[in-house]
């Protein structure tokens, strides 16, 4: 269960504002893996109610593709969280993969809504435990606390770093998101909160995905931003622009060269075990030294690369006998 949930390619996560149809008529027509239909802070309190009924509609009644389909409900200090839950899950749960959960703080919230979402499956007579949860990280407390709640349900699917409310939420010096901080002038003031977050979702093996860029002109930035929690090991980012998307994809992909290189490895590695190819341990491929580990480093490109839909264009020859 939990390997075809973390198998779903999340590189583009499109934020779209629950309560405008337009918007999210346009989602379904651009290249992202997953689209988040938003009842938190892209809709205006006076606009929630209405959207969560557009938001059902859009679910059932919208062309969404290969798309993972999610809906942020409001967090559980709210007044709303519970019928944002009930009627988008009541009203179209089938057509939803997950229900995003901002804010969270401790694994008890993450409970609380496995649990009214089991209820509602029951209820309905829908499939019990499909949907999935994401985990947003944006606060002091939920990094504190993102072991426990990275291991609170095996709905989980992703956490979700959210610098914005993160940024206020330790008083950081700055107001552009995901740009180091004005004064802050050695190294990468974001490193230990994202290595914080890969750690607890790799060790529960849950993806993680990082949040938005809002200079959504800048699309210089976005990579280079982008880049950073991509070379850790980050599966994705949120996008909030048409613009931002082909990036997003391009990033979060391994390039043609790597993933060629890792179905190699792994062809390669394959024979020299096998019988015919000597049961070796280590061996050689071109210049370089495989072993196991090697082969466990090259499933995760060639992984995400699949997933992507890339195309290997090299093929394995065994080496002949001299
Ligand atoms: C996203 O929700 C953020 O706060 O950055
Ligand atoms: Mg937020």
């Amino acid at each position: 269960m939990t390997h075809t949930r973390t198998a779903r390619p999340r590189r583009s996560c499109l934020a779209v504002p629950g309560s405008n149809p337009r918007f999210i008529e346009k989602a379904q027509g651009l290249p992202v893996d997953q689209v988040f239909l938003d009842l938190e802070d892209a809709c205006a309190p006076l606009a929630k109610e209405g959207a969560r009924l557009t938001i059902v509609n859009a679910l059932n009644e919208g062309d969404w593709g290969d798309r993972l389909r999610v809906v942020r409900v409001n967090d559980w200090t709210t007044h709303w969280t519970y019928r944002d839950v009930v009627t988008v899950v009541e009203g179209a749960g089938p057509n939803l993969d997950c229900v995003m959960l901002p804010k969270v703080q401790d694994a008890t919230q993450i409970r609380a809504l496995d649990l009214l979402l089991t209820q509602i499956e029951k209820t309905m007579g829908f499939e019990v435990g499909r949907i999935g949860i994401e985990a947003q990280i944006e606060n002091a407390r939920g990094l504190i606390n993102v072991d426990e709640i990275a291991a609170a349900s095996p709905r989980l699917e992703t956490i979700i770093f959210g610098p914005a409310d993160f940024m206020a939420s330790i008083n950081m010096k700055s107001l552009v998101v995901g740009e180091q901080p004005p004064g802050y002038d050695t190294g990468d003031a974001y490193h230990y909160i994202l290595m914080r977050l890969l750690m607890a979702a790799r060790a529960n093996d849950l993806q993680v995905i990082d949040g938005p860029y809002l200079q959504i002109r800048d699309l210089d930035g976005y990579r280079r931003v982008a880049g950073r929690s991509a070379a850790l090991g980050f599966d994705g980012k949120w996008v909030l622009h048409p613009g931002q998307v082909e990036v997003a994809n391009e990033v979060y992909s391994p390039g043609q060269q790597d993933y060629d290189h890792a179905e190699l490895i792994l062809d390669a590695y394959a024979w020299h075990t096998s019988e015919a190819g000597g049961a070796k341990g280590a061996a050689m491929l071109g210049d370089e030294m495989i072993d196991e580990a090697s082969r466990k480093m090259a499933l995760v490109v060639a992984g995400k690369g699949r997933a992507a839909g890339m195309r290997r264009t090299t093929t394995f020859e065994p080496p002949q006998e001299g």
